[in-house]
């Protein structure tokens, strides 16, 4: 199979089919094996990464510059955009281009939704979406698939809870989008009512013949779940930060609830959490978002950048 990464950007889940997903996971697993015989290689040596984070960021932002350095890469690392000549009122576009002249790959977190595809429109080297506002975050559903495909031989027949806010939160709208591609079509989702799935995701899961169920009570599904996608309260989405006070702590996972799951379920999180899973629960076999499913987000980036810069 030939690389369609190379040269392109990877904006949004939607651009690449499940071929190109497990062909790149192919390259994790070399990537992961990489580092643990020798750290990395000098494979991307010659080549510059810049990271343009005008959002918080610590996972993403470092994991991409772990990565691009084990294979010999460069980086120009850009965390707070209020410092560079955006606080002088410079836009996104000129911005790219700017930037676009210095290396040959661009990773870029913006608050607006849309705000990678604009980028990459007026960018002349590849981009990579990194979190665009309430939008997407194809590089974390990269990581998330890859995680729960080493747990499971058929994702198709799982059933995934989300939980959380599923409105603003960026990882589980591609995440859908992304096992939808692997056949699953059993969801459960648990929010507050007005941090519900966007109708758009949920549209799309039917059209795929997917089932949606959606509760408000984590405790009375939690039983059904193999994969249970836990995400915080996206505080800055709110205007109104009462709202936010009173739903940021709507469900809290602990011991008592973990008693309830599965014993091969997995508890997945893009992480930070503020509070929704007790530390407790970190000591829990079936827990893997302080190990696997974040070590997975480097080997997954190092994966995606050999293929975007190197045929
Ligand atoms: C997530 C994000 O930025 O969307 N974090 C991450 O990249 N691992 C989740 C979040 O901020 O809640």
């Amino acid at each position: 199979m030939n690389n369609k990464f190379f040269g392109k950007s990877y904006l949004t889940v939607d651009q690449i089919e499940k071929e190109d997903i497990l062909y790149l996971f192919e390259k994790v697993d070399e990537m992961k094996k990489l580092v643990e015989s020798k750290g990395g290689n000098d494979e991307l040596k010659g080549k510059v990464l810049a990271a343009l984070f005008y959002e918080p960021s610590s996972r993403t932002f470092s994991s991409f510059l772990s990565a691009m350095q084990r294979l010999g890469g460069g980086i120009i690392p850009m965390h707070g955009m209020s410092y560079s000549s955006v606080a002088k009122g410079e836009s996104l576009r000129d911005t790219v281009k700017t930037f676009s002249c210095f290396v040959d790959i661009l990773v870029i977190r913006n608050p607006e939704v849309g705000s990678a595809q604009e980028a990459a429109k007026y960018a002349t080297v590849p981009v990579i979406n990194a979190g665009d506002g309430t939008g997407e975050h194809p590089t974390q559903a990269l990581q998330d698939v890859y995680t729960i495909k080493s747990h499971f031989s058929d994702i198709a027949t799982l059933t995934v809870g989300m939980v959380g806010d599923l409105k603003n939160g960026r990882t589980v709208h591609s995440l859908t989008k992304m096992i939808l591609k692997f056949g699953v079509k059993k969801f459960v989702w648990v929010s507050p009512k007005i941090l519900m799935m966007p109708q758009e995701i949920r549209e799309r899961v039917e059209k795929s013949g997917g089932e949606t169920v959606e509760v408000e009570n984590h405790n009375d599904v939690i039983g059904d779940l193999d994969v249970m996608y836990d995400t915080r309260v996206q505080k800055e989405r709110f205007t109104d930060l009462a709202e936010y006070e009173r739903l940021k702590l709507a469900y809290i996972i602990t011991p008592d609830v973990m008693k309830k799951a599965k014993k091969n379920m997995i508890v997945m999180h893009p992480l930070p959490r503020v509070g929704e899973i007790a530390y407790e629960v970190d000591r829990d076999p079936r827990a893997v978002y302080l190990t696997e499913q974040m070590e997975n987000g480097m080997y997954v980036r190092m994966a995606l950048l050999k293929l975007i810069l190197s045929q």
